[in-house]
């Protein structure tokens, strides 16, 4: 048995930490909360939602939110073909009231969901109700081939104290008797394989001390300040969808809402070494950002809006005088309701997840929610700019188009996000 908690000894913590990717760990030592107990969980407690964060995470003094510092992908696969038995579902629903007994629902115990892919609900002879947008993953961009991920399920944890992640990580995979002194009573490995565990952090600092990664230059460009690897910060409340606006309203996943997590690979050699400040503006908010001297630092003054929707109109414009687009301005064109409310809730964090490989290199892990999956695949193609190359010769597909010459999509998955009431292995039709 792999033990975490905090009376173990340091060499034992570290290694396992170190699983975690690098430094970010080990942050867990020296992590805000010292050695402040963490707070139990009442399973009574929780929200129906199960992506419901926003009321039990840190926000900033704009009242943006602050995700979890550290976060746990772990991708499963449950064992057999065909729908599953009632006794699976009981295990994996005891494994996840581990969880929900062992730690409060918030920043400083843990988050955590699972999610279920088209590929599981084709297990049933039952189809998914007509109203769920939920198709197979698929290409996005015409310069891209991801792998796609067609796992059953995957696990979500997140939270600001690493050692809570790592420690539910190891409870689910049977790793550890206790979680948080809770005993661990079943396992998701009781029922399913993990075939693939990817891990994350984001916020001020972690990405600065993790930036010795394949894919960011040696001088250590990432400021201090910046929640991730590009230098700027991301998810200002008015770009982003409410909770409320991604969660269905009704039918049998009433309280649910879809998700979809893509792994980018960063390249961020010609980001920092080719680029100024300016242009960096430039091509992740827009030219007239940069023009109007809109952004400082991080961007952290912008509140608690990017100020993209007074530019989106100028794109073509901005494409003929400056000879580049912004990454915010095109994705936006696509990200208005018909009554102009944002589209997606974006969670990305960052990581040097090397899928696949023990490597060290940028990524990015982006989970995005939104009530129909059609609705991301429509603001990820309107990011592709090619119409813009068009406009003028200046702008190329990857080239002054947005962050599209330092971001690679390696893979993607889309899953359903089940309210709480339904989380363990929901047939396509619950009661
Ligand atoms: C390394 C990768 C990425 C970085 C560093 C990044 C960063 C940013 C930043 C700084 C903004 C402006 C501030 C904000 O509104 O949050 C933004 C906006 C946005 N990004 Fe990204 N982004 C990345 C990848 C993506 C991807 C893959 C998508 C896929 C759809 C995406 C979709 C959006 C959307 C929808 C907006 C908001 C535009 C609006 O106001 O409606 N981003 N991003």
């Amino acid at each position: 048995m792999v033990e975490l908690t905090g009376d173990l000894p340091r060499r034992r913590f570290l290694k396992a930490a170190v699983a975690l990717g690098g430094t970010s760990a080990l942050s867990a030592c020296v992590d805000r909360f010292g050695d402040e107990p963490v707070p139990a969980g009442d399973p009574a407690a929780k929200p129906p939602s199960q992506h419901a964060w926003r009321e039990y995470i840190r926000h900033d003094e704009d009242g943006n939110s602050q995700l979890p510092r550290h976060q746990i992908l772990l991708y499963i696969d449950f064992d057999g073909d065909g729908p599953p038995s009632a006794d699976a579902r009981a295990t994996l629903e005891e494994a996840l009231g581990v969880l929900d007994r062992a730690y409060e629902w918030s920043h400083r115990g843990l988050l955590h969901s699972i999610a279920y892919s088209p590929s599981y609900f084709d297990r049933f002879e039952a189809s998914l109700p007509a109203a769920i947008d939920l198709p197979q993953p698929t290409a996005l961009s015409p310069f891209e081939s991801p792998t796609f991920d067609t796992q059953d399920a995957v696990v979500h944890l997140a939270s600001d104290r690493a050692a809570v992640v790592l420690e539910a990580d190891a409870a689910l995979r049977g790793e550890r008797e206790t979680a948080n002194d809770e005993s661990v009573t079943a396992t998701i490995t009781d029922v399913a394989t993990v075939d693939s565990r990817r891990t994350g952090f984001v916020g001020a600092g972690l990405p600065a001390k993790n930036q010795d990664a394949a894919g960011i230059p040696d001088s250590k460009p990432v400021p201090e300040a910046s929640p991730l690897f590009m230098g700027f910060k991301a998810g200002f409340r008015g770009n982003q969808a409410s909770e409320s606006a991604v969660t269905f309203d009704d039918g049998p996943f009433a309280g649910g809402t879809t998700k979809v997590i893509a792994n980018l690979r960063q390249r961020l050699d010609d980001w920092y070494g080719e680029q100024s400040y300016e242009d960096r503006v430039m091509e992740l908010f827009s030219p007239s950002h940069a023009e109007q001297g809109l952004v400082e630092g991080i961007g952290s003054n912008l509140g608690d809006d990017s100020g993209i929707d007074q530019f989106v109109d100028d794109i073509e414009r901005d494409a003929r005088e400056f000879g580049r687009v912004g990454h915010a301005q095109k994705a936006a064109r696509a990200n208005r309701d018909d009554d102009g409310n944002v589209r997606l809730l974006r969670r990305h964090f960052e990581s040097t997840d090397d899928i696949g490989s023990d490597q060290r290199v940028a990524s990015l892990h982006f989970p995005s929610l939104q009530q129909r999956v059609s609705e991301f695949e429509a603001v990820r193609r309107a990011m592709n700019g090619t119409n813009m190359t068009e406009v003028t010769p200046a702008v190329r597909q990857r080239v002054n188009n947005g962050i599209l010459e330092y971001i690679f999509t390696r893979r993607r998955g889309y899953f359903l996000v089940p309210p709480r009431r339904h989380r363990s292995l929901p047939t396509p039709r619950p009661e």
